[in-house]
């Protein structure tokens, strides 16, 4: 199993090979291409940036629209792209959540990759409903979030223990622009407050952020931390306390409240 994980995590597409905070993301994103069952899937990664996920994906051989507000993020992405001849795999689009039913359709994707954005938007619980419309029911949800635990924990490590209770009691990082962190419990009500499914909930970059720089330079030291963080990732005491928790769901074959508006 373990093995099956450190192959999935090694995106040797040529884009992050060695990046261990995506380490335990990778895993879950590549079950859910694979398994959505249509030959050519429609994957619509909003608030995509320049590229992180998009670019690898779409070296795998999916096709990806991007939805992103920032011109900056996607003109990087269309340089990404055009570097490394997949133009015609990626589709760059601005917009933001509340515009992919436009953008791309409702009830069109067959997956959605929603990655660190519900952490800087006003209203997550109403962003990621308007964006959960855009896939097809039984269509799949890769939702990434900041993790509360990491944060705190972070805080504690460096001894600024008044910022910690201040990130525990979800006190800071409210103003004056949100940097949202959720707990498990959070992230798991949001996706079923949005009409989501959820499947697997599993923790990314637990140990890394927590790894003197210096012993990163050591390969070795690299794979094994890649294994632990795999091997933890769906641990529950483990999970709480990473950087970013990663949630896969589902939109259920038929929700009277969305289908009907369609
Ligand atoms: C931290 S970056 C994450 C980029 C990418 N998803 C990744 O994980 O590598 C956050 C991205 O969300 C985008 N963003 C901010 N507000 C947004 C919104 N309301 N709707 C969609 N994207 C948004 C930003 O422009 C930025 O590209």
């Amino acid at each position: 199993m373990i093995e099956e994980l450190v192959a999935a995590s090694d995106v040797s597409l040529g884009e992050s090979g060695a990046d261990l905070r995506q380490a335990a993301i990778w895993p879950g994103v590549w079950a859910l291409l694979s398994t959505c069952g249509v030959p050519r899937p429609l994957i619509v990664d909003a608030g995509g940036g320049s590229g992180g996920f998009a670019v690898p994906i779409a070296a795998a051989g999916y096709p990806v629209i991007v939805v992103d507000p920032s011109p900056d993020a996607l003109a990087a992405l269309r340089l990404r792209a055009a570097e490394r001849g997949l133009d015609h795999q990626i589709t760059a689009v601005q917009g933001d959540l509340g515009d992919l039913g436009d953008l791309v359709g409702v009830g069109r994707a067959d997956v959605l990759l929603c990655h660190s954005v519900l952490d800087v938007v006003d209203d997550p619980a109403t962003a990621l409903a308007q964006a959960l419309r855009v896939l097809r029911p039984g269509g799949t949800l890769s939702l990434l979030v900041a993790g509360q635990g990491a944060a705190v924990l972070r805080r504690v490590l460096a001894g600024r223990i008044d910022e910690a209770f201040a990130v525990f009691t979800g006190e800071l990082g409210r103003a004056p622009r949100p940097s949202r962190r959720f707990s498990v419990a959070d992230a798991v009500a949001l996706v079923r407050r949005a009409g989501g499914e959820v499947t697997d909930v599993h923790g990314a970059r637990i140990f890394t952020d927590l790894v003197p720089g210096e012993r990163l330079s050591d390969p070795r030291v690299v794979e094994s931390l890649r294994r632990l963080e795999l091997a933890a990732a769906r641990h529950e005491s483990y999970r709480d306390l990473a950087a970013h928790l990663h949630v896969l769901a589902r939109r259920p074959a038929r929700q009277p409240h969305i289908d009907d508006h369609e």
